[in-house]
C-alpha cells in the first residue's frame, strides 16, 4: 500500500499516545489519575441542554445546515461579540460557524498556504498548528516562547527575510500550554508586524472564556485597527460551556480572509447540526450563563491554588496560570527530559501528565498539568506528586 509522505511522516497524535500510555498503565493494574487533557470533568450546564432538547426536536434543524452557518448563529454570536468585546461584526461576511476550533487550525491554512510557504507558529503550542501548516505542504517555522518574556514572542527578533516569505503566523492567547495571556499592546504590535511583512495572522483564542481574575479578561484582537484585513479569530464553545463533545466554535474576520475560508470548507463538509448551533449560540446569551461562568471560575480557581501550594510544596518552579486550565512547569532538574519525567511519573506514581516537548521544541524541560480532574482525584494527584518528590529525587 503507498500511504502519503503526509501520513507517513505525521508522528502519532499527542494526546493518542497519551491515551494509549494511561490504557497500558491500567492494564498493568495501576489507578491512574489523568491530568492529561484539557477537557472539562463536568457536564455540559442544564441550561445549554435545554436549550438543545428544544432544537433537536424541531424538524427544521434535521436537513444539511448553511455551509457558512445559520444567520441566527451568526447574529447572535456578532451580538455577544459587541457585548463581550466591544467589537462590531457583520454577521452576514465577517462570522462562519466551524467544527470546534480545531476544524478552524487544521483546515485554516489551506487557505493561505502554497507547497514551499512558510507558517510561523508559537512554540510550544497545541500541536495542530506545526501538522497543519505541513500538511498544507508548508514548511513551519517556530517561534519560540520564553518565561522571561511571560510566554510572548519576541517579534523583533523574527528574521525580517523569513517574515517577508511566511504567509500566515499562529498565535494563542490565552495560551495552551504555558496559560500566558496577552494584552492590547501586544495585540497592536503584533497587527502591525503582520501589516508589514504581509501574514495573515491565525489568532486561537478557544480559551477567551477561562480566566480568573477582571485585570486578565482576555480581549479580541478583532479590536486592533485593520486587524480584519490580516487576521482571522477563532473560538470555540468547548472550554466556553463544557461542550468539547459538541463540536462547535466559530471564526471571525474581514469578508476576504472569511470567503477563502468558506471556498474550503463548502469542500470538506457540511457544516454543523443546526440544532447544536442555534442551542450554543443561545446559550451566549442565555441569563444563566454568567452565573455558569462564575461557578466555573471559583472551581478552577480553588483548583488552580490547590495545585499551586502542592507544586510549591515540592519544589517545583512555575507561574500561577492567569487564564486557560493549565500549569505549565519545569520539570525537576534530576531528569534529561520530559518524556522521561513523565513516564516515570506515570510508572511511579500513576499520574498522566503532558511532557512539554509534545508542545514543540520549546517544551523540552517542561510538562503540563491539567485542572480538568475532579477535585477528589486532584487532592490524590497532589499527595502523590509530593510522595514521588520526597522519596524519587
Ligand atoms: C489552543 C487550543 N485551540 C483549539 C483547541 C480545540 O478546541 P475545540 O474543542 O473547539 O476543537 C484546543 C483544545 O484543547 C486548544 O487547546
Amino acid at each position: 500500500m503507498n500511504l502519503s509522505r503526509r501520513v507517513i511522516e505525521t508522528p502519532p497524535y499527542l494526546f493518542h499516545l497519551i491515551d494509549a500510555k494511561r490504557k497500558a498503565a491500567q492494564e498493568k493494574g495501576i489507578d491512574v489519575i489523568s491530568l492529561g487533557i484539557g477537557d472539562p470533568d463536568r457536564p455540559t450546564p442544564g441550561f445549554v441542554l435545554d436549550l438543545m432538547d428544544q432544537e433537536m426536536r424541531d424538524p427544521r434543524n434535521h436537513v444539511y445546515p448553511s455551509y457558512k452557518g445559520e444567520p441566527d448563529f451568526c447574529t447572535l454570536v456578532a451580538e455577544w461579540f459587541s457585548d463581550r468585546f466591544g467589537v462590531t461584526l457583520d454577521p452576514e461576511a465577517e462570522i462562519m460557524a466551524t467544527i470546534g476550533a480545531k476544524d478552524a487550525v487544521s483546515h485554516l491554512p489551506f487557505a493561505f498556504l502554497d507547497p514551499g510557504d512558510l507558517g510561523l507558529a508559537t512554540d510550544p503550542g497545541y500541536p495542530v498548528y506545526q501538522t497543519a501548516i505541513r500538511f498544507a505542504g508548508a514548511e513551519v517555522v517556530h517561534i519560540p516562547l520564553f518565561e522571561q518574556r511571560g510566554f510572548l514572542p519576541d517579534l523583533d527578533a523574527i528574521d525580517p527575510k523569513v517574515a517577508d516569505k511566511a504567509k500566515i503566523i499562529f498565535v494563542n492567547y490565552p495560551n495552551n500550554p504555558t496559560s500566558a495571556v496577552a494584552d492590547e499592546g501586544f495585540f497592536q504590535k503584533l497587527v502591525a508586524f503582520a501589516r508589514r511583512h504581509h501574514l495573515v495572522i491565525l489568532s486561537d483564542n478557544a480559551y477567551s472564556e477561562v480566566y480568573f481574575e477582571e485585570e486578565d479578561r482576555p480581549i479580541s484582537i478583532m479590536k486592533i485597527d485593520g486587524a480584519k484585513e490580516t487576521a482571522v479569530e477563532i473560538h470555540s464553545f468547548s472550554k466556553t460551556f463544557n461542550m468539547t463533545g459538541w463540536r462547535i466554535g466559530f471564526v471571525t474576520g474581514g469578508k476576504e480572509l472569511i470567503n477563502a475560508f468558506l471556498t474550503l470548507k463548502s469542500n470538506f463538509d457540511s457544516g454543523v447540526f443546526m440544532a447544536v448551533q442555534r442551542a450554543a449560540a443561545r446559550a451566549l446569551k442565555h441569563p444563566d450563563a454568567a452565573g455558569f461562568h462564575q461557578q466555573r471560575t471559583a472551581l478552577f480557581k480553588e483548583r488552580r491554588d490547590r495545585i499551586a501550594r502542592s507544586l510549591k510544596d515540592a519544589g517545583f518552579r512555575f507561574q500561577l496560570p492567569r487564564a486557560s486550565y493549565y500549569f505549565w512547569v519545569r520539570i525537576p532538574d534530576s531528569y534529561a527530559s520530559a518524556v522521561a519525567f513523565a513516564a516515570d511519573l506515570l510508572e511511579k506514581a500513576g499520574l498522566v501528565v503532558t511532557p512539554g516537548v509534545g508542545y514543540g521544541p520549546s517544551g523540552e524541560g517542561w510538562f503540563r498539568i491539567s485542572m480538568t480532574t475532579p477535585d477528589h482525584r486532584i487532592d490524590e494527584a497532589m499527595e502523590r506528586l509530593e510522595k514521588f518528590v520526597k522519596e524519587q529525587l
